[in-house]
């Protein structure tokens, strides 16, 4: 007799989707509008329930507060169907964003003080752990966007972020290998270590959800994606 091993495909049936870039035309994400609508819709058959955009801000691409608001109503008169949307904005951690910390001039995820952070991929900013604190005694509460991507941090390095109570937000697209296999095997390491508070998309393009069809998940993965995959905003 055989033994398998059954990976599941994943299930997304009630998801909360915290990160994305499905609001038209502010950054590097979907530019149409049809394909913003043409990705809900795909959302809906897949039974997601929440979603929030998240659009970049950053020095490169300086999205105002009261300019993305508008955006988003503007959407929201648009979108005719049942996913809960969100508006909130992901920051690069330059000088632009700790200028709207010190303004107080942030989009924070739903209701709460949450706010979704990025760096560079290969290097982080200068104090960052000074940046960190910063934000917290100015009142936030961090969200850290896609750990797994950051090939500058030690696996150490997640210990420490989680003792400082920061939250560590996973892209689905990195259990799918879309950022490469080492992307992957320490995003599959951090969420059956329990590691995430949440998980997002970070859509960029409507082709993008076939790729995060494709996760399969062993029964310890199932489990932990379960417990972070209706998060509530
Ligand atoms: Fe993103």
């Amino acid at each position: 007799m055989f033994l398998f091993r059954h990976n599941k495909p994943i299930d997304l049936s009630g998801f909360t989707d915290c990160h994305s870039h499905i609001l038209p035309g502010v950054d590097d994400g979907v530019q149409k509008l049809s394909d913003s609508l043409q990705i809900l819709g795909r959302y809906e058959e897949l039974g997601i329930r929440e979603v929030v955009f998240t659009p970049h801000v950053m020095a490169d691409v300086p999205n105002t507060t009261e300019g993305l608001r508008a955006r988003f109503e503007a959407f929201r008169g648009e979108y005719k169907g049942g996913i809960k949307l969100h508006l909130a904005a992901e920051y690069m951690l330059d000088t632009l964003f700790l200028q709207r910390l010190a303004d107080g001039d942030l989009l924070t995820h739903g209701d709460g003080n949450r706010v979704l952070v990025e760096t560079s991929y290969l290097q982080p900013p200068s104090g960052l752990n000074d940046i960190f604190f910063n934000i917290q005694t100015s009142g936030y509460e961090i969200i850290l966007a896609h750990p797994e991507r950051y090939m500058y941090m030690e696996m150490s390095e997640y210990d420490k972020l989680r003792d400082k109570g920061i939250m560590l937000q996973m892209n689905l697209g990195s259990l799918a290998g879309m950022y490469g296999t080492s992307v992957q095997k320490r995003a599959l390491h951090l969420l059956k270590g329990g590691y995430y508070s949440m998980a997002g998309s970070d859509i960029h393009n409507p082709r993008m959800i076939s790729h995060y069809l494709e996760v399969k998940l062993d029964a310890a993965c199932e489990k932990a994606f379960a417990a972070i995959r209706e998060v509530s905003i």
